[in-house]
């Protein structure tokens, strides 16, 4: 019994070692200071890597940063950064030039809900800022860096809303579809060069994402489940859908004309914001 428990234990710890020499020794976890940014950064840790995070929020990425180093014993550098203004992607390129970074994991990102017409339309353009402009502005230099030493790994956040248009979700969908079709082909472009590109493409998540949607989300998985998944298949696949719920509908969508997928999927973003009609006619009643 004893000596299955230090099989199990050694079996780990080798595993911990080989990701860390293939994505080590840093990673660059952006959106670390809530939901599936946060649930990576601790994974990552677990394997031993070292982390820059970032996010907006300092105060939680210190806290984080706290933990990871108690519980690990890694190293964690803590860069708040706002990625939805100007000089927001160039001051985390600057903050983080001097570090070796083999891992770049992109979460850092927002939706709406509701029809693009009503939404702000400044919200809107912030979105396509933080999901694309900044991913992509992080992500050039970075790349780069790792085709030059012929090792690491990058992870950017899909969606199972990546694969077609989706009413009530018009320009998130289309910024995820940048996201997963940015994946694809970096990954093309980038695996003779010894790195792994992955495009990991949930379906509904319990993080902030939905608070700060204003949706409601039924059978989410949890960012840790997420987090686990995803990691499991970086440098196995160019794609992955973590979760039950994004592999069950994933994979039965994707037998469906996108026409239809496009229905089905506008269908359940409705439902995830009748909520907000039933609320107006509270306040107008
Ligand atoms: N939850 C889902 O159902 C779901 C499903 C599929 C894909 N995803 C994708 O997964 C990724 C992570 O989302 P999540 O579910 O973990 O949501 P979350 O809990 O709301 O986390 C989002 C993270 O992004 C950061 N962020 C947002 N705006 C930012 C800005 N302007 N500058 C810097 N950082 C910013 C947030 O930090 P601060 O607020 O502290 O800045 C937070 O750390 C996103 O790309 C999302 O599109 C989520």
């Amino acid at each position: 019994m004893v000596d299955a428990v230090n099989l199990g234990e050694n079996e780990m710890n080798r595993s911990a070692h080989n990701f860390s020499k293939r994505y080590g020794p840093a990673a660059l976890v952006t959106g670390a200071s809530d939901g599936i940014g946060a649930a990576l950064a601790t994974e990552l840790a677990a394997r031993g890597l070292n982390l820059i995070i970032t996010a907006r929020r300092a105060d939680r990425l210190e806290a984080l940063a706290t933990s990871l180093r108690s519980d690990h014993g890694v190293e964690v550098l803590v860069v708040p950064v706002d990625l939805g203004i100007n000089q927001g992607p160039d001051n985390l390129v600057d903050a983080t030039s001097g570090q070796d970074i083999g891992l770049y994991v992109a979460c850092a990102g927002f939706g709406t809900a509701g029809r693009f017409i009503d939404n702000s339309a400044s919200e809107e353009l912030n979105m396509i800022d933080v999901n694309c402009h900044a991913m992509t502005a992080v992500l050039h230099p970075l790349a780069r860096q790792m085709a030059a030493r012929r090792r690491g790994g990058i992870i950017l956040m899909s969606s199972i809303v990546a694969f077609q248009g989706v009413g009530n979700s018009a320009n998130y969908a289309a910024t995820k579809a940048y996201v997963q079709t940015l994946a694809e082909g970096l990954a093309a472009e980038l695996t003779s060069s010894g790195v792994d590109v992955l495009a990991s493409a949930p379906g509904p998540v319990e993080t902030g994402f939905a608070t700060r949607a204003d949706m409601q989300m039924g059978g989410a998985a949890t960012p840790q489940t997420i987090a686990k998944a995803t990691l499991q298949a970086l440098g196995r696949t160019v794609t992955t859908r973590p979760g039950a719920q994004s592999k069950m509908l994933g994979y039965s969508l994707a037998m469906l004309p996108r026409r239809l997928r496009s229905r089905i999927l506008g269908q359940i973003m409705q439902g995830m914001t009748k909520h907000r009609d039933a609320n107006k006619e509270k306040t107008t009643a």
